[in-house]
């Protein structure tokens, strides 16, 4: 599994901070920029982090701009990705367990960064059911298939 992190400058100092909580727990992370506080567009960011999740079924990624929905919006429209903009720790476990969640979305200027880092703990270590959720996820894999985009 490899964990591909990304954010706008909105996102980025919460995005640096995260990180830096991974590296301590020993998580490899591949991060797409942002590189700086320079203003930048939040959907080059998420189609680059996007595209490294789809190389591989296991792999997870994390997007964070201001809000958390502008990059939700963007991953969400990708075939094959299922974003979760997530601002509590419920949320996160269960988006995870139920929804085969790959991406993970936060908002800097909305969650802080003690909350964020439980989100982020609770979601990667939480993982699918399966069972009754597959058939579930089964139906929104069905609806990437029949677009001809
Ligand atoms: C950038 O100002 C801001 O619009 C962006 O980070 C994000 O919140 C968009 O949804």
């Amino acid at each position: 599994m490899k964990l591909i992190i990304g954010s706008d400058h909105g996102g980025f100092i919460l995005k640096e901070k995260i990180k830096e909580h991974l590296a301590s727990k020993g998580y490899d992370v591949a991060d797409e920029g942002t590189y700086s506080l320079d203003s930048c567009d939040y959907p080059v960011i998420a189609e680059k982090v996007c595209a490294k999740v789809l190389e591989d079924n296991q792999n997870l990624g994390i997007l964070v701009c201001g809000t958390g929905i502008g990059m939700s919006i963007y991953a969400n429209k990708v075939k094959g990705i299922r974003a979760s903009h997530c601002t509590d720790t419920f949320s996160a476990r269960l988006t995870r367990q139920h929804n085969d969640s790959n991406i993970l979305c936060l908002g800097e200027r909305i969650t802080g960064v003690g909350l964020a880092l439980d989100i982020v703990d609770e979601w990667l270590n939480a993982s699918f059911e399966g069972g009754r959720h597959q058939k579930r996820v089964d139906m929104i894999n069905k609806l990437d298939m029949e677009r001809n985009d």
